[in-house]
């Protein structure tokens, strides 16, 4: 079985302006140390008006933390009023893109076509795609939970071969448990993971064990450490517990 190595994603959302920004990962890169770099990928996924500011700052103090982006679009220019495409992204060091997000699909209108389309273009790009996957509550109570992720991660993973499996991250989030704090069981978090683990099996066989897979979903320093004691979790896509750097370390160092 491959290691895989566990990996942190902050989801700022529409949070923090360019200025706030820059404070938040200065205090968090205040927090960290080389220990719990390499124990952990540390990713931090600002809002398109920030990207720069943060980029700078990893840049000119050599923080070791990996620049993510919430979306994308998977054209590379042309007439798409307040889009921003893949090339945009990668000339700013952008390493993970955030594909599919829960908030995405049910607020505006993304589909496993446009996932599908965002995460090749991310890919195309030389960046990697966090690709979100859950279901909702209704799904979950009907049990269509398995059939619901599994199809999700078939579309969205439609026409990537070769390599390009391997560079992808895939974030499991119970829509139920996003912001709500409400989170999944580690066991039932653990169980659906396994699920999008077999699926991505029956399409990249092997390869499939190096793919890391993260949960999200009213991920606190409080939960982490169960949440990290289960095999299948490789790591957490976090909303809420990120914007605050303290809480944002702690959960970089469940270990401790
Ligand atoms: P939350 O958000 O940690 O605030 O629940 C998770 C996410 O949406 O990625």
């Amino acid at each position: 079985m491959p290691e895989r190595q566990p990996i942190m994603a902050g989801n700022w959302k529409m949070h923090h302006t360019h200025l706030e920004a820059i404070q938040v990962v200065q205090k968090l890169s205040y927090q960290l140390d080389e220990k719990d770099y390499d124990g952990c990928e540390v990713v931090v996924c600002p809002a398109f008006t920030a990207l720069r500011s943060v980029q700078t700052v990893l840049e000119a103090d050599r923080i070791p933390i990996a620049l993510g982006a919430q979306d994308v679009h998977w054209k590379e220019q042309g007439a798409f009023t307040g889009e921003v495409s893949p090339v945009m992204l990668a000339k700013l060091n952008v390493s993970y893109v955030i594909v599919g997000h829960s908030e995405r699909r049910e607020l505006f209108g993304e589909t496993d076509e446009t996932v599908s389309l965002k995460l090749k273009a991310v890919l195309k790009h030389g960046m990697s795609p966090i690709v979100c996957v859950g279901e909702t509550l209704d799904e979950r109570e009907a049990g269509r939970t398995d059939t619901k992720v599994s199809g999700q991660i078939r579309a969205g993973f439609a026409g990537v071969r070769g390599e390009d499996p391997l560079r992808c991250v895939v974030a499991y989030e119970p829509i139920w448990a996003i912001g709500t704090g409400r989170n999944a069981t580690p066991e039932d978090a653990s169980a659906t993971i396994a699920v999008i683990r077999q699926t991505l099996r029956e399409l990249y066989k092997g390869d499939a064990d190096e793919i890391r897979i993260q949960y999200g979903g009213s991920v606190k320093p409080g939960n982490i450490a169960d949440l990290m004691a289960m095999p299948e979790i490789d790591g957490a896509l976090v909303g809420g517990a990120s914007l605050d750097p303290v809480d944002f370390s702690r959960l970089i160092k469940y270990r401790a």
